[in-house]
């Protein structure tokens, strides 16, 4: 009788402490079905790193891929970690070399004093599972279909001046993200992030003058010099994980990595599932888009490793650590 009694009392504190456990993650119901069905007693003794069923990319175990990721190299500039050391420094200067000869910390000032400086998305733990879709501008995505599975991750991230209007049963319409450069820019909406991509001081002077006074009229050539977006949704990926990017995962091959494979190694970094669509050059090896015909001038890969950016692409898919999809 007493036995049974004690029994009776360790059953019920378990099954208060599994309540508890799964009240605090907020384990939805399909989770909490996967624990029951995956040992609940092992789940609850090994916290996950993140909430996702599938994978957790930051808690990665494949040795390939902990080789190249480098976890503490965070993808955005902000007032904590702006300063960069003599030599990525250099190497950002010879990147698209430009006449400014304006004073690196004052331009990070002034960034800061119109955009907002806090550190973002180091938000990575048990209870998170953030899915992320980067969407290239390959031609591959034309006749697809790809549009509603795009619009069902959280983040969505697209690039340059692609358009969502009228391609959307291929593309989808959700835009949670856009990354771009100066010459590349186009006016956002008030509910769309913009990360900007600096590949030379000039850049970040321009994103401060085109949400303030619209003094820089050129970079490379004619830009936008008064842009529409909302500036609490600017940011800025750091020039150190531009360099960690090419040195670390394209081993300093041609220039420097094209905008699509930094931006699938942003989401690498803030995402726990990441999806991959519009990636591939046509048939020719050019890199086509699905909004516009070839230019006459054929385009290979320009200035980027685009070969070995879709090699490691490809590893990636087969080592489970993304979902590529390829298109037509
Ligand atoms: O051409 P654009 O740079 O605007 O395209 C965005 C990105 O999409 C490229 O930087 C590249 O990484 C990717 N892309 C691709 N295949 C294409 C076109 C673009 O992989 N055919």
């Amino acid at each position: 009788m007493r036995y049974w009694k004690y029994m009776k009392i360790i059953f019920l504190v378990l099954l208060s402490a599994i309540i508890v456990t799964l009240t605090v993650q907020k384990v939805p119901y399909d989770q909490f079905k996967y624990l029951m069905n995956n040992s609940l007693v092992e789940h609850l003794l090994h916290e996950e790193p993140c909430a996702c069923g599938k994978h957790c990319l930051a808690a990665s175990d494949d040795n390939w891929f902990s080789e190249r990721f480098r976890d503490h190299v965070h993808p955005l500039l902000s007032l904590n970690n702006s300063v960069l050391s003599d030599n990525i420094f250099n190497w950002w200067k010879t990147l698209q070399s430009t006449k400014s000869k304006a004073n690196y910390s004052q331009v990070i000032q002034k960034l800061f004093s119109v955009i907002p400086g806090e550190d973002r998305y180091r938000d990575v733990g048990p209870s998170r599972c953030r899915t992320c879709a980067v969407v290239g501008n390959s031609g591959n995505l034309v006749g697809s279909f790809y549009g509603p599975l795009i619009d069902n991750h959280d983040f969505v991230m697209r690039m340059n001046k692609a358009p969502v209007e009228g391609y959307e049963k291929d593309v989808g319409n959700k835009t949670t993200h856009r990354f771009f450069y100066p010459e590349s820019a186009i006016h956002l909406d008030n509910n769309t992030h913009l990360v900007v991509l600096p590949f030379k001081l000039l850049d970040i002077q321009w994103i401060t003058s085109a949400l303030s006074d619209g003094s820089v009229k050129r970079t490379r050539f004619k830009v936008i010099d008064k842009l529409q977006t909302n500036k609490d949704m600017v940011m800025i990926m750091h020039p150190a994980f531009i360099y960690y990017v090419r040195t670390t995962w394209l081993h300093l091959r041609r220039s420097y990595p094209s905008t699509g494979f930094l931006v699938l190694m942003f989401a690498l970094h803030i995402c726990d599932e990441v999806s991959v669509f519009g990636f591939g050059a046509n048939t020719k090896g050019a890199w086509h888009h699905y909004f516009e015909e070839m230019p006459k001038k054929f385009r290979r890969t320009g200035k980027h490793p685009g070969g070995l950016e879709h090699q490691i692409i490809l590893e990636l898919q087969k080592r489970n650590l993304i979902d590529l999809y390829a298109g037509w």
